[in-house]
């Protein structure tokens, strides 16, 4: 029989539930293959294969900016959800590349959606910001502040992707998802809730250039400060460390086992993290929503087009619980558990 969660207002609590109603996503057209990068930086199929599992990702156009990727997405969303731009009362955007450093590009979304009732904001929380967007939408209707929350990932990480450094350049990609919360009058949504962060290890991930401290000068872009600088083995080892103490932390708040989860959508960076999270959780790799090999990382994105990918094809069903857990630069991690 299926378990009945802790916090499922089906076990007594009044909690106003939060649903997802409606997902969307959105990447490029254009195809960026290994084989490509090889005739760009001193590397093979091989190794991106065997160290990253990705294949291919999508780069936008020159002029196809985050937040046009992230309107396509939110369109799809709004389409499936049947919710009119004029219903949104609030709109969060997670992304490390906004178009400008200001306005935020959840108000540039507004504008091109015709939301002209929603409040909007960008929220910086690197590759975990889906996560943490969702987490605030859930506050906000929760408290009956909102009752329509467009919430997006979208990255433009061409954009700051060092080309020539090939520690870094094979990963990333481009792309985004959204999704539609609305209490919705079914015991069905989002169950728990963990967010987190450890600012002490800000130097493994990050982009130097472009705030305050440093600002984009010749100088600084002759050293590429505006790109992302990451030491990959310490990334690998807190991201493992964090996205399994965040899957169990939420699964605990829930009130379910691991066994309890029909699909589990991770955070898209890297296989062999991903690998190493399904083998100390003890399940199986077929139990994870995995695409990275056609996206490769695309930060803030990646959990949602995995999410709109894994509704759309009917890898999750109704009734389902699923588990989604993310880790990014900050440090900044997350999770929810959501009967889908
Ligand atoms: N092609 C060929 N060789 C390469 C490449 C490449 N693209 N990149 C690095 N190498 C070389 C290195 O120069 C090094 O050579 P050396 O031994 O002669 O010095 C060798 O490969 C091994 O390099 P390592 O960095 O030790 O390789 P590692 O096995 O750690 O794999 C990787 C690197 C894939 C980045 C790994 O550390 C990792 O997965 N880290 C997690 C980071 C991650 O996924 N970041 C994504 C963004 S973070 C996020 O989304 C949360």
């Amino acid at each position: 029989m299926k378990r009945q969660p802790r916090s499922s207002p089906r076990s007594g609590k009044t909690r106003r539930t939060v649903s997802i109603i409606g997902t969307g996503s959105y990447v490029p057209e254009k195809i960026l293959t290994n084989a490509d990068l090889m005739r760009m930086v001193d590397t093979s199929d091989e190794w991106i294969t065997t160290r990253t599992g990705i294949k291919e990702r999508r780069i936008a156009a020159k002029d196809e900016h985050t937040s046009d990727m992230a309107t396509k997405a939110a369109l799809a969303a709004m389409e499936q959800a049947g919710v009119s731009a004029k219903e949104i009362d609030l709109i969060l955007l997670a992304t490390a590349t906004p178009d400008m450093m200001f306005p935020s590009t959840a108000c540039l979304v507004q504008t091109k959606l015709g939301a002209t009732k929603a409040a909007c904001l960008d929220i910086s929380a690197a590759c975990a910001g889906f996560l943490f967007a969702i987490e605030i939408a859930q506050q906000f209707i929760t408290s009956h502040t909102y009752e329509t929350v467009l919430v997006i990932g979208a990255e433009k990480l061409s954009s700051i992707t060092n080309w020539n450094d090939r520690n870094t350049c094979v990963l990333f990609g481009d792309g985004a998802g959204a999704a539609v919360l609305r209490h919705r009058g079914s015991a069905h949504g989002v169950i728990a809730t963990h967010v987190g962060s450890d600012g002490t290890y800000a130097d493994i991930l990050f982009m130097p250039g472009g705030g305050c401290r440093t600002p984009i000068t010749l100088e600084n872009a002759d050293k590429n400060l505006q790109t992302i600088h990451m030491s990959g083995k310490d990334v690998y080892k807190q991201a493992v460390i964090a996205m399994l103490a965040a899957s169990k932390t939420v699964l605990g708040q829930a009130g379910l086992t691991i066994d309890d989860i029909a699909c589990v959508i991770p955070h898209q960076a890297n296989l062999r993290i991903i690998e190493a999270i399904a083998d100390r959780l003890k399940i199986p790799l077929d139990r994870f929503y995995v695409n990275l090999d056609r996206y490769g990382n695309t930060s803030a994105a990646a959990v949602a087009i995995a999410l709109d990918e894994a509704n759309r094809t009917g890898r999750i069903k109704s009734g389902d619980y699923i588990l989604m857990v993310v880790f990014g630069g900050g440090l900044t991690w997350a999770s929810t558990v959501i009967e889908w």
